[in-house]
């Protein structure tokens, strides 16, 4: 008998055929987001499941899944997962690093510029007809050449996002847990690291990629958004609750920071509405590794992880190797 496992929202259609050789597949192809209980009795008897960041997988549930051995996420991040009880309870779980780097790097880029250079609001304001004289003063922005660019989180995504600072001549400031070697920060365009009052204080353009955890929660909260240069750009495409969103509205309605471009939200996809109220700001639907090519290798990446872990081989993106048994 094939063992058993949930694919818990909908997904390329040959990933669940790819999976179908290996497993007895439920999957969800309506994309219904499983309530708790929903979700509990969706995995009931289920060996394996291969979700994204929306299932909360916490140790109350887990605890009522005694046959569940692997749970492998479609994301780089997976703050989702309670991984010390996935640990306790023997539950291998992986997620998807690396390949969305370079995706999620661009998409970077994208909300930096479309933010700095007010991209979204002036297409909103020459689409609803206001545009009718050429104006010196019409839309003015912060360029992005030879400015200073602060990164807070400086893995895999944080360097690649530095690499193409090199093409606008900017200068690198960074803050990670740990600082890189001296061939990373060269890689980097001569990435300097800096605490993190100082990349708040002299950075032009403020770009947020680090993993959410309790630690991690309001980085950037009203004391720092208060640090940050009056002309300054805030990007957050790591996770919400990096960001106090509470804080940041209030920053940008009064002009504290010039604008802020925002691909994650706390609580999303239901974020705070009065983003919608605010010009300077930049808003896209948790988008940066949406690549074609990028969410398959991201999905084939989860597939890969649950074949090998419910196949007594180690899963290549194990998070917690403690727990693998040949
Ligand atoms: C990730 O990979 O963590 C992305 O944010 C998608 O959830």
């Amino acid at each position: 008998m094939k063992p058993a496992i949930l694919i818990a929202r909908a997904i390329f259609p040959e990933i669940i055929e790819r999976l179908s050789g290996y497993f007895d597949v439920e999957s969800n192809q309506e994309d219904i987001i499983f309530t708790a209980p929903e979700l509990l009795a969706k995995l009931k008897g289920k060996q394996g499941v291969l979700c994204t960041a929306s299932a909360r997988l916490n140790a109350e549930l887990l605890a009522q899944l005694p046959a569940l051995k692997m749970v492998a996420n479609m994301a780089v991040g997976y703050d989702n997962l309670d991984l010390p009880a996935c640990t306790a309870r023997g539950v291998m779980a992986s997620n998807t690093p690396d390949v969305l780097n370079e995706t999620t790097a661009d998409f970077a880029w994208a909300l930096l510029m479309a933010t700095a250079r007010r991209v979204t609001e002036s297409e909103h304001w020459l689409r609803a007809g206001k545009w009718n004289k050429w104006s010196y003063d019409a839309f003015l922005g912060a360029d992005i050449h030879g400015a200073t660019l602060g990164i807070i989180g400086m893995g895999r995504i944080g360097q690649a996002v530095a690499r193409r600072s090199m093409g606008f001549d900017m200068r690198v400031v960074y803050h990670n847990r740990s600082r890189l070697t001296d061939q990373q920060e060269s890689y980097a365009n001569n990435a300097v690291y800096v605490s993190k009052e100082e990349l708040l204080k002299t950075a032009d353009h403020v770009i947020l990629v680090l993993p959410y955890s309790t630690e991690t929660h309001h980085t950037i909260g009203a004391a720092e958004l208060l640090m940050m240069k009056p002309s300054a750009t805030l990007v957050n495409l790591a996770r919400g609750g990096i960001v106090d969103d509470v804080a940041l509205i209030a920053a940008l309605r009064q002009q504290k920071i010039a604008a802020a471009g925002l691909d994650v939200f706390e609580n999303e996809p239901k974020f705070h509405p009065d983003f919608l109220t605010l010009k300077n700001v930049v808003l896209t639907p948790h988008i940066a590794s949406a690549s074609e090519a990028t969410r398959r290798a991201m999905a084939n990446c989860a597939a890969d992880n649950l074949i090998a872990g419910l196949s007594h081989q180690r899963p290549p993106n194990l998070l917690n190797p403690a727990v693998f048994v040949n």
